[in-house]
Formats: C-alpha cells, structure tokens, sequence
C-alpha cells in the first residue's frame, strides 16, 4: 500500500487524512474537533487551538494508520497545510508533518487550505472548465477551474465568510458554538419568507459575496423586536445567504456558460443550500459527508493532483521544506510561487 498522509492545523480541528497514492481513494481521514476545548468562549482561542493540535496529533495519525489497516512505512509522501490561518496552529501540523518527511525521507509539499477544499470532492469527473464555490468558516471565494485543476478566483466576500456569519447570527441568537449547524436546526422549524431581510449583493454585477450587513440586519430586527419568532429569524438569514450564493452561482454559470459546478467548505453541509442546488439546472458536485469541513485528507488529495500535474511525486526534494506557516496567503500567490 502506498499512502498520501495529509495533515491539516489551520484553524481549531486537527486532521490527519491517508490516501491511495495512485487510486486517490481516501484510506482514512481522523478529525479530532476542539469544540469542547473553545465552546466555552464562545469562539476559538488561537493559544489553545495550537497547544491542542501538539496534545492530540501523534494519537490522531495513529488512529488514521489504524484506520486505514497501514503502517508508518505505507505512507510514501506527506503533505500539510502552511496558510491561510491561525499561525501557531498551522506551526504545528507544517512542523509535525515536515519532521516525518524528513526523518523517513519521503516526498513533502506544502499545500494551500483552499486549495485543498477545492480537492475535497475528488476529481471533476464530467470535466472542466467547472466553477467551485468554496464557503467555510474563513472563506467564501468563487472559482473557475479549468484544464488540470487549477483554480482561478471570480470573486469572493468583501467582510465575513458566509460559515463566521453562520457562526455570529448563531450567537446573536444565543445558540451554541459552533453555530452553523445549531442555527440550521432551528431554522427547521421556522419560515423565513415573513421577516424582512435584505439577500446580501443582490443586484451586483460581479462575483462578490457579503455577509456582514445581513448579520447586522439580524441585529437591528432582536434589537427592535426583541420577541420576533427565533427560528423564523434564523430561517430568514440562512434563506437569503443560500439565495446570496445560489444567485451568484447561478449567474456566473450563464456568464461563462458553464453548467457543471462544485460546492465545498463546512457551509456545503447545510441542508436548506443543498436543496437551493437540487432546484438549478446545474450539475452539482459535493464533496463526501467528512470531506467538506476541515480534514486532512482533502490536503492529502490536493498534493497528489498537484504532484499528478507536475508528472511526478519527486519533488525536488527543498522544494516545500522552506515555506513557512503564512497566516494571510491569496490563492492565486501561492499558485504563482509553487508553479
Ligand atoms: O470548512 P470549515 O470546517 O472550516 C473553515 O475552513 O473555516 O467550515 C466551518 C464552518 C463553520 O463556520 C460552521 O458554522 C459552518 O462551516 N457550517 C455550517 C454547517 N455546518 C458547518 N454552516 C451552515 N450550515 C451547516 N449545516
Ligand atoms: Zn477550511
């Protein structure tokens, strides 16, 4: 068996992911959540988020090896996270995952986060070009793939990430960290057509996506009402970030005509938006229950298209040991520098 080990730190989840090195089949992918080490702050706390990932990642790999039926010496090239996100956080998987390549002199690429959401659902079967939608927690970027998998950025959100609006609106409504799939439950059991909300961007031109007016709206309306139905609220704000996102996509596959689209990222979870999807004529992807939030595995995915495109895992073996963790890291840079 020959393992891609991938390892992914950037943020409060520590995930380490093995995949086949020829098949690109997922082997095992273990995310050890530090939801209960943050809840009770309401939010993550970068300190703790780093001294977490130290505690748990050598047990996290084990249980992954375990997993996957492997051992040490199965994993044939290894890959980790080196930005966007919290610096000592990302430290810690770089460090971990570049001192395994070293010691037992195996292949080793740093990969960008996006890079390995936009990889998370496996490769684009009915071809390119295809637009990517990537809504997580950090990010919300519109993309247009085209030949061998490379993304390139249409657009993307002026303030917050449409999963940190998920996350805040949770909060406003005294929901529990973490709040986007909190907020989607309540939001069952209410109807979001009679609360007055603006859909974020609606009559734009291009690309962009907002969400901070639509959190600040929903701020406005407790303020003002403080006895509005909760879950109708929560059903209007989750109603027109779907419509925000669906609009956006939908208006960009006319534009570029193209009909063929991938939806990653935590945000690619939620119900409400996977229905909005069903409802268009596009050709929807998504990535598999475990790939779309934060994982390892996605990273692992993303090194093995890159090193497929590159014609070869024999990286010039200094290429990725000097990047360091990069906290603020555009796509199209990091592209431009590993090109
Ligand atoms: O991709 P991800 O795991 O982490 C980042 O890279 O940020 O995404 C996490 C985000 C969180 O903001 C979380 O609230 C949101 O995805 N999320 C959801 C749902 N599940 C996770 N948002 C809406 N509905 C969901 N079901
Ligand atoms: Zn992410």
């Amino acid at each position: 068996m020959k393992l891609i080990l991938g390892v992914d730190t950037s943020c409060d989840d520590t995930g380490v992911g093995l995949v086949d090195l020829e098949t690109g089949e997922v082997r095992a992918n273990v995310v050890a959540s530090q939801d209960d080490v943050h809840a009770a702050f309401g939010g993550v706390v970068p300190e703790r988020a780093s001294r977490e990932h130290l505690a748990v990642i050598d047990a996290t790999f084990d249980r992954a090896l375990e997993r996957a039926g492997a051992t040490r010496d199965d994993v044939h090239a290894v890959a980790a996270t080196y930005g966007p996100g919290l610096v000592g956080a990302l430290l810690v998987g770089l460090t971990w995952a570049k001192a395994f390549a070293w010691a037992r002199g195996r292949p080793f690429r740093a990969v960008h986060h996006l890079e390995g959401h936009v990889a998370s659902a496996g490769p684009p079967e009915a071809g390119v070009p295809e637009l990517c939608l990537v809504a997580s927690g950090g990010h919300t970027s519109l993309f247009r793939i085209d030949a061998q998998g490379v993304p390139s950025e249409l657009g993307r959100t002026r303030d917050d990430a449409a999963g940190e609006a998920f996350d805040k609106v949770a909060r406003l409504l005294g929901l529990p960290f973490p709040g986007g799939p909190a907020l989607a439950d309540l939001a069952t059991k209410g109807q979001p057509d009679g609360i007055d909300l603006p859909t974020p961007l609606k009559g734009q031109d291009g690309f962009d996506f907002s969400f901070s007016g639509l959190k600040t709206a929903v701020a406005v309306h407790l303020e003002r009402d403080p006895n509005v139905p909760r879950a109708d609220l929560a059903a209007a704000f989750e109603d027109r970030v779907v419509a925000s996102l669906v609009n956006t996509l939908t208006r960009a596959a006319e534009r570029f005509g193209i009909d063929r689209v991938v939806v990653v990222g935590g945000v690619a979870a939620n119900a409400r938006l996977r229905a909005a999807l069903e409802a268009t004529d596009l050709t929807v992807r998504m990535p598999l229950p475990g790939l779309a939030t934060d994982n390892g595995a996605m990273i692992a995915l993303a090194a093995r298209n890159a090193w497929l495109r590159s014609g070869t895992i024999a990286l010039p073996i200094d290429a990725d040991w000097s990047r360091d963790a990069s906290p603020y890291l555009p796509l199209d840079e990091a592209l431009r520098a590993a090109s």
